[in-house]
């Protein structure tokens, strides 16, 4: 058996990636450590104790916390940390950053000090989960590389960079054993009601106009959630030490024609709902620093590693819409708070 910790795994990417490995990789057992943030959410690793027994394990943990995360690491030996723990919303850092300091920067150092202090050096491989928008912002043109230069925009961006200059310090001076990925945006299932796609879907269904930031087109580059994971295994399993990889899909979009497709999809899939009115694009005030473009070159990930993303857009999106509107009991519980109090009760005030 090989021992895995995986950080933030009650989030998005992370809870899709467990479930997929636990899968996958039957020679696996996982512990999963959480802070149970807003953004974390216990119901999206349900059913895997009674799938997987003994081989799914989870802990609240806080990484801001040096106590909480030596107790982790400090009588147990892994194979491998994913750490995909972080705070992850660009607008909440604009408004908040400090606590992307403390998450992604401390807390991700705090998480490479324990794996130093009680690991064994060469024998724990450290992935760390980063973003193509440690890279700043493209225009019309070009691609992101690896050795493309570091240059964030938001203070979420600068948070995640920071992070990355720390994992990859830890390898030059301590020679652990990391490999960082870099992706481009995700969509799939369980991601928070916040980001684009299911805070669009959010609003349609509840009859309000959809918020497009500045003109709407800004580009991102989308990645179904599953490609995604894929590509952080194959990084763990054929990654060289020290190496950044960026993984995408080459699927270039603008925030108008996500928006669009959202309303085309919903429309189709509701026609038969007399209460369902096709919803209105809203043009609001522009994000602060709003990045114009991101776009991933992945060709390193490709050849290196053998990464060939399966999922088409036109696909993933038809089962991602679908998926909004068959767990529409998800996303209302988070949103109205329900969840929050949910955990205060299981764990108590303070966890
Ligand atoms: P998310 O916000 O959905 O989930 C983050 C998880 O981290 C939550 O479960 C939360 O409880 C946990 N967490 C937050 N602070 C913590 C702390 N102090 N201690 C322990 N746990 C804590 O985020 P996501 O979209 O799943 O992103 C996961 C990772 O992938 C992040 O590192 C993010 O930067 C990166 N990433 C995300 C995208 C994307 O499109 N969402 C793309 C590229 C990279
Ligand atoms: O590129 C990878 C990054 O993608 C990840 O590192 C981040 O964790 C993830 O949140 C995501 O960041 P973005 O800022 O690109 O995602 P978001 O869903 O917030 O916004 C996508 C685009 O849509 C962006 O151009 C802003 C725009 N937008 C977003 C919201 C929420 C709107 O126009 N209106 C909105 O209401």
């Amino acid at each position: 058996m090989k021992k895995i910790l995986v950080t933030g795994a009650a989030g998005f990417i992370g809870s899709n990636f467990v479930r997929r490995v636990l899968d996958l990789r039957p020679d696996w057992e996982i512990l999963v450590v959480d802070a149970l943030t807003y953004a974390g959410n216990l119901e999206n690793l349900s059913g895997l104790k009674e799938k997987h027994g003994a081989r799914y394990r989870f802990e609240r943990a806080d990484i801001r916390k040096t106590e909480d995360v030596e107790k982790v690491l400090r009588d147990e030996k892994f194979d491998g940390v994913f750490h995909f723990a972080a705070e992850s919303h660009v607008d909440r850092s604009i408004l908040g950053p400090l606590t992307f300091v403390e998450t992604n920067v401390l807390g991700t150092v705090n998480l490479l000090e324990a794996v130093r202090k009680y690991q064994d050096i060469a024998g724990t491989r450290f992935l760390h989960i980063s973003t193509d928008e440690v890279y700043g912002a493209l225009g019309k043109d070009g691609f992101f590389t690896e050795t493309t230069p570091l240059n964030p925009s938001s203070p979420y961006s600068a948070s995640k960079a920071s992070s990355d200059m720390f994992v990859l310090a830890y390898h030059r001076t301590y020679r652990l054993d990391t490999v960082i990925t870099r992706c481009c945006n995700n969509y799939g299932p369980l991601q928070f009601p916040e980001k684009l796609i299911p805070f669009m879907i959010k609003r349609a269904l509840y009859g309000e106009p959809l918020p497009v930031y500045g003109d709407g087109k800004n580009v991102r580059d989308w990645i179904h959630v599953d490609d995604h994971n894929d590509g952080t295994l194959l990084a763990f399993e054929k990654g060289k030490p020290g190496e950044v990889y960026n993984l995408g899909s080459r699927c270039e979009k603008n925030n108008i024609e996500i928006v669009t497709l959202i309303i085309e999809k919903l429309s189709a899939l509701m026609r038969e709902r007399e209460d369902f009115r096709t919803p209105e694009i809203a043009f609001v005030k522009d994000r602060p620093g709003h990045d114009f473009r991101y776009a991933i070159d992945p060709a390193k990930a490709e050849s290196e590693l053998g990464f060939s993303p399966a999922v088409s857009f036109e696909d993933g999106m038809e089962r991602t819409v679908r998926w909004y509107l068959e767990n529409r009991g998800w996303w209302e519980k988070i949103i109205s708070g329900e969840y929050m109090e949910f955990v205060k009760k299981l764990y108590g005030e303070k966890g």
